[in-house]
């Protein structure tokens, strides 16, 4: 056991009673679990594409280890600290900042209530991939989609297995669940992730896609090219909702939370970036389009592997890939309602997982009902389409800014440093940090707020 390990370790009676995790490691494959999900395997790439390739990377990349670590830095700060659900932490600074973690708990719970139809759906071509049906699937990929997702009743019994699959994770303590999940988890996805780029970039061709992802056109970087990076930062590096907020109250103080900071969106660069080589060599070297939206995981993808050399071996294992990235990302969204839940109400974990789980599939059924008879418009959007605007471009956004506001101007400083400095060397950068919190950050989100919400370009017109 190395120090860090042992320092996350050592919890005391009424820690065990919230649950704590047992080593940076496991802590560490959490936090990456959380980011790599459904967003980074279809999105990142085709972003990346849209926007410049090389160059788009380069910036994704200057953006993450600039406000994606200070944000990270930020929540774990505060998670530790207060030793609460993002609720409970952010009233403990102040009763006037617990509107913010209310913000938070209910950007957690909405995107949960399509991220498990989306997972729902990643199960069923696991199964049926792994049950052989590839042929079926092959023979029309976007018909086979958009029948299945047409149908009212199948999706919703995908989307309860999906959830009791949560369930029975949740129930058990931190240690010996959520960590444990990712634990087995996080390493089999990233030696799927290889094998898949090794696959994608050794297919005839993949060079199309390799050039299309990586090579830099400046011409194309646009103020939308840098929104459009940092709204991904966020999405991606699951910032502005409190999940690192809960899984800093985890960790003992002993841990080093800088440290944390910088190999979370490191790790969760690399697996980005990963993502990228896995999937856009291979849609190129068939001469397929990338501009697929979400269609690209269950409609393009089926088309690569039907073309590929034992292409129906690959799709059982990156729809593995897949469904572990889904869930593990859905696991950290659901943590924070029960941290929530377990904290306040002093429910049991099962307790709490339960009532949730219930709640989380009612809530589901408008948006699952949204593609087939559901068909009422909010604001011009479909149900699920409204609900996913509401989480990821007004609410995560501005929960983000609310955060760096308090700890740029409304949180004492120096109690700021003394937690970061626990468990760890003294903190080098202490004027970066406010330049960052004070300054750069909240006025980047601003910025992405003002674009991802539609209200800029009312102003460009
Ligand atoms: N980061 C995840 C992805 O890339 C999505 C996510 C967002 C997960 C917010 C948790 C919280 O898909």
């Amino acid at each position: 056991m190395n120090k860090s390990t042992k320092a996350v370790s050592s919890g005391t009676a009424a820690k065990s009673e919230r649950g704590a995790f047992t080593g940076s490691f496991g802590f560490l494959m959490t936090a990456i679990g959380s980011a790599i999900g459904i967003g980074n395997l279809w999105k990142f790439p085709y972003v990346t594409g849209q926007n410049g390739g090389g160059s788009f990377v380069l910036i994704y990349f200057f953006i993450t280890l600039t406000i994606g670590v200070i944000a990270i830095l930020g929540e774990l700060t505060i998670g530790r600290h207060c030793k609460l659900n993002p609720v409970g932490a952010y009233r403990s600074l102040s009763k006037k900042f617990t509107f913010v973690g209310v913000i938070g708990e209910s950007i957690a719970f909405l995107i949960l209530t399509y991220y498990n139809i989306i997972g729902g759906w990643v199960l069923k071509y696991t199964v049926a991939y792994s049950l052989g049906q590839g042929s079926k699937i092959a023979a029309d990929p976007a018909g086979y989609f958009q029948a299945f997702i047409g149908r009212p009743v199948e999706p919703l019994i995908w989307t309860i297995v999906f959830i009791a699959l949560n369930y029975f994770i949740l129930i058990h303590k931190v240690s010996d669940g959520l960590e444990l999940a990712n634990k087995i988890m996080m390493p089999m996805l990233f030696i799927f992730l290889l094998i898949m780029v090794i696959r994608s970039v050794t297919l005839p061709n993949a060079m199309a896609g390799i050039s299309f992802y990586l090579t830099p056109d400046f011409s194309k970087v646009t103020f939308s090219t840098v929104t459009a990076a940092l709204g991904q930062v966020f999405f991606s590096m699951s910032i502005g909702m409190g999940i690192m907020i809960t899984y800093g109250s985890y960790l003992d103080d002993e841990a080093d939370i800088k440290k944390l900071s910088i190999q979370i969106p490191v790790l969760g660069l690399v697996s980005a970036f990963l993502c990228g080589l896995a999937i856009l060599p291979a849609v190129f070297a068939f001469d397929l389009s990338p501009a697929q939206g979400s269609g690209l995981i269950f409609v393009t993808l089926p088309h690569v592997f039907e073309a590929m050399p034992a292409g129906r071996l690959f799709a059982v294992l990156f729809f593995f890939l897949i469904f572990f990235a889904a869930i593990s990302s859905s696991l950290s969204l659901f943590e924070v309602p029960i941290a929530y839940c377990v904290d306040e109400f002093h429910w049991s974990r099962k307790k709490t997982a339960s009532i949730l789980a219930i709640l989380m599939f009612l809530c589901s059924i408008p948006e699952a009902l949204s593609f087939n008879i559901f068909t009422a418009k909010f604001f011009g959007m479909s149900c699920f389409d409204f609900i996913s605007y509401l989480a990821e471009s007004l609410l995560m956004p501005l929960c983000g800014f609310l955060m760096f506001v308090i700890l740029g101007y409304l949180w004492e400083p120096k109690t700021q440093f003394a937690e970061i400095e626990k468990g760890g060397t003294p903190f080098g950068a202490k004027n970066y940090y406010r330049i960052m919190v004070r300054y750069l950050a909240p006025l980047s989100i601003a910025i992405i707020w003002l674009n991802s919400s539609g209200i800029l370009k009312l102003f460009q017109k």
